[in-house]
């Protein structure tokens, strides 16, 4: 039987590791990637890790409507996974109508080329961002959303509007809303990782480069909030537990009808001072750091009710803090970055 699930921006940190979930849970990806932000060497690595050596990889925009009409005759795809999208929050100031551009259309052209193929599962990377400032964590799906503060962030809220109307009008569509929170760590192989173009924007790729070496120190952005040791506080998740969940939510919400929404998270927040003490303890290398001020757009805390989950996809984060420094410091020292 048939189990091609398209796996849009399927060479990138995130859709890289649900590819070897997929794959290991018996579900063939057909990869589509323009490579605009991520290598074409993480397809063979794909095939390595789960010894299969016949997935799928197609080069080329997901707003081609001609490629993706190809894909779909061809592959005939049971459920498309939508990752492929620009995510950089400083960027997406400086350029929105690229943001907009790219993370809306994308979407436009797969949900319209999913309506005529008549393939009406779909899964959406959304982002813990929708919350916004108004919201005290624990941060649960019902709480309102779309105080956000920056064009990345209002794609994917807007993104998450027209699943919803389109839900309202199509109620035979399976749409299913992933807000991820902090996703981190790397593949235990240390074959595939994150690999983030010039100066990292995120807290642990910019640890990892620290104790690597490759920059001098951490500037911590703020060690004045409401919080027990004055530092931010977010909800990390190993991206191995995330990609896990992407397969829960696929077999028991994929044939299912209706809008459903997850966070993603381990429902644990872990301050920036927690997690850089971490990452000396299974590094063993002293990360020098200074205290900066407040980054632009923070918030204090943010952290996940991870009980719907749970609950709903019996799915929950399994790994720990521990094993997401040391996976992520085991890609580092692997050179396969
Ligand atoms: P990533 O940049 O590593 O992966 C995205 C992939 O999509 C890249 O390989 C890129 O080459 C590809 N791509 C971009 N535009 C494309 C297009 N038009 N056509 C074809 N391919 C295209 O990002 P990621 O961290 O893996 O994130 C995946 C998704 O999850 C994104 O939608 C992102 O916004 C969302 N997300 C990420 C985080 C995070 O912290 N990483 C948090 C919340 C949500
Ligand atoms: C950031 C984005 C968010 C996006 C998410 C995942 C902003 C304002 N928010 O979230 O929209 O969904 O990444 O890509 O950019 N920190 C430092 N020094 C650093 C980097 C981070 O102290 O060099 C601190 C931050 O202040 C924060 C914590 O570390 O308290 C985590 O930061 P980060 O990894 O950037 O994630 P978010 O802020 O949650």
């Amino acid at each position: 039987m048939n189990k091609n699930i398209l796996v849009t921006g399927g060479l990138g940190y995130i859709g890289s590791h649900t590819c070897v979930e997929l794959i290991s849970a018996g579900y063939t990806p057909i990869i589509l990637d323009d490579l605009s932000n991520c290598k074409e060497s993480v397809h063979a690595r794909i095939q390595t890790i789960t010894q299969k050596n016949n997935i799928p990889f197609v080069r080329g925009d997901v707003c081609n409507r001609n490629l993706l009409d190809n894909i779909f005759s061809e592959y005939k795809p049971l459920a498309v996974m939508h990752f492929a999208g620009s995510k950089a929050v400083g960027e997406s100031i400086q350029k929105p109508l690229l943001y907009y551009r790219n993370n809306l259309e994308t979407t436009l052209s797969l949900l319209e080329t999913m309506q005529n193929y008549n393939v009406k599962s779909f899964i959406f990377s959304s982002s813990a961002t929708v919350y916004g400032e108004d919201n005290t964590p624990p941060l649960v799906e019902d709480m309102k959303t779309g105080s956000v503060t920056n064009p990345y962030g209002r794609t994917k809220y807007m993104i998450e509007e027209i699943l919803k109307d389109l839900h309202i009008a199509e109620k035979d569509w399976s749409i299913t809303i992933l807000r991820y929170f902090n996703p981190v760590g790397a593949d235990a192989s240390a074959m595939i990782g994150e690999d983030p173009n010039g100066v990292p924007n995120n807290l642990m790729p910019y640890i990892a480069k620290v104790a690597s070496g490759e920059l001098s120190e951490l500037k911590i952005f703020g060690n004045d909030y409401n919080t027990a040791d004055g530092t931010g506080i977010r909800d990390y998740i190993h991206v191995t537990d995330l990609a896990k969940g992407h397969v829960a939510a696929l077999e028991k919400k994929g044939e299912e009808s209706g809008l459903h929404i997850y966070n993603l998270g381990t429902g644990n927040g872990l301050s920036v001072m927690e997690v850089l003490k971490s990452y000396q303890e299974t590094s063993g290398v002293t990360i020098p750091y200074i205290i900066t001020g407040r980054r632009d757009g923070d918030l204090a805390a943010s952290y996940a009710c991870a009980d719907k989950a749970r609950q709903e996809l019996g799915w929950s984060a399994k790994k720990n803090i521990h094993d997401m420094t040391l996976d992520s410091w085991n890609w580092i020292k692997s050179g396969n970055s």
